[in-house]
């Protein structure tokens, strides 16, 4: 039998696609310790603008502080765990915890713990916001990293390098462009199931009437480097279509950013459980393009999402009921969804060798406990789970 590493890449079997305690090591493997792209900074035009997100469970909110810096920090109050930010989007002066009331600056630090100041002991510094690792990179696309470490494992050079410096996007002038709005929709599939869907256009001719009939469906190519993945299709050239400079980019694990003249968007696929994602959409828009040529756009690339919906909500059904195990993939049509598997199955099997090694879980976005004195208390419960065969409800 050939060692799972050394397997062809797209060998990824449809429990990969439906198994919850794969997703659960998705969470540790690749959602708490890669890079994710999340935004561009478009969408934070002021100081105490912020927006929140939840990635694979992972709760965070982006805030612009006084210095005109973009932080990242974990949505969760230091005292008892509250979420510090509950809008989905808004503009701050201040933090206020809306369950004891402790308030947090726009840089996260604790400004005020009511009636905790004759408390012995009670360090405020030490209460400040957990920090995320955040990235702006050339065009403005912000990224955060979850891992807890100071210096992540995963370095964005690693799989991102050159993303943000395609010559293809010197056309587009970021600088012209607004946030306009988010739109989401729920999917019942995996979330590997709808990066796969688009990372190949071998569909396109059969699903999407709308871009086989401003495409040329033959010319479309990926070019896959490391962590992104880079689409290229020749337009028809009907001057009646609503086309110009297109340029989609696939940025592991679930990300993508679609440039075209008058618009572009950011895709998440942010996945919910093993078998559900939140379809998660920003929208800006070239502000000297017309309403018509906006909204034409917009309603195109709609049409296409919920096409690829439909194809992977019936697709997951079939993976779900056991009448699917795998099959064979085109090495040139679907090269992207190769690489795609394969990306995912070297961070899967090394963090699994990982915590073989180590006998338990390890969760690189978990925080440590400031507090020593807690070290028994966690050790008990990680001997009670050990006990209970790392089965439901362990989180070691
Ligand atoms: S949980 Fe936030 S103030 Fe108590
Ligand atoms: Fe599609």
């Amino acid at each position: 039998m050939a060692n799972i590493k050394t397997k062809p890449a797209g060998v990824l079997p449809a429990s990969w696609y439906s198994t919850g305690a794969i997703y659960e090591l998705e969470r540790r493997a690749i959602f708490a310790k890669c890079w994710l792209l999340i935004t561009h900074e478009l969408r934070f035009p002021a100081a105490g603008a912020y927006a929140k997100f939840t990635v694979a469970g992972y709760p965070f909110f982006i805030i612009r502080d006084q210095q005109g810096n973009l932080n990242a920090f974990l949505n969760v109050c230091r005292h008892r765990a509250f979420p510090v930010v509950l809008n989905d989007e808004g503009t701050a002066n201040i933090l206020a915890c809306k369950y004891h009331g402790w308030s947090y600056g726009l840089s996260g630090k604790l400004a005020k713990a009511p009636r905790f100041d004759g408390v012995d002991g009670f360090d405020k510094s030490q209460y400040g916001l957990f920090k995320v690792h955040l990235k702006v990179d050339e065009r403005g696309f912000v990224w955060i990293n979850l891992d807890a470490s100071e210096n992540v494992q995963v370095k964005w050079e690693e799989l991102f390098d050159s993303v943000d410096t395609q010559s293809r996007l010197g056309v587009f002038n970021m600088k012209n462009y607004r946030y306009d709005h988010s739109w989401d929709m729920d999917g019942e599939y995996n979330w590997k199931t709808l990066i796969d869907n688009y990372n190949e256009c071998y569909h396109c001719s059969v699903a999407h009437p709308g871009i086989a009939k401003v495409t040329n469906l033959e010319s479309y190519d990926v070019k896959t480097t490391n962590g992104f993945i880079e689409h290229y299709a020749e337009s028809k050239g009907n001057p009646a279509d609503v086309s110009g400079n297109v340029a989609p980019t696939y940025l592991f694990p679930n990300s993508s950013i679609t440039m075209t003249d008058h618009y572009f968007y950011l895709m998440r696929v942010v996945p919910v459980s093993a078998t559900r994602v939140s379809m998660q959409y920003e929208v800006y828009r070239n502000v000297s393009s017309t309403d018509k040529d906006f909204e034409e756009m917009d309603k195109f690339f709609k049409q296409v999402e919920n096409e690829d919906k439909y194809l992977c909500t019936n697709a997951q059904k079939n993976i779900n009921a056991g009448g699917y195990v795998t099959g064979p993939l085109h090495p040139h049509r679907e090269k992207g969804v190769l690489h795609f598997k394969s990306l995912v199955k070297r961070l899967l099997v090394e963090h699994g060798e990982k915590e073989k090694a180590s006998s338990g879980e390890i969760n690189p976005a978990k925080r440590s406990p400031d507090d020593a004195d807690i070290a028994e208390e966690e050790l008990f419960c990680k001997d009670v789970c050990s006990r209970a065969g790392g089965g439901a409800g362990c989180t070691w």
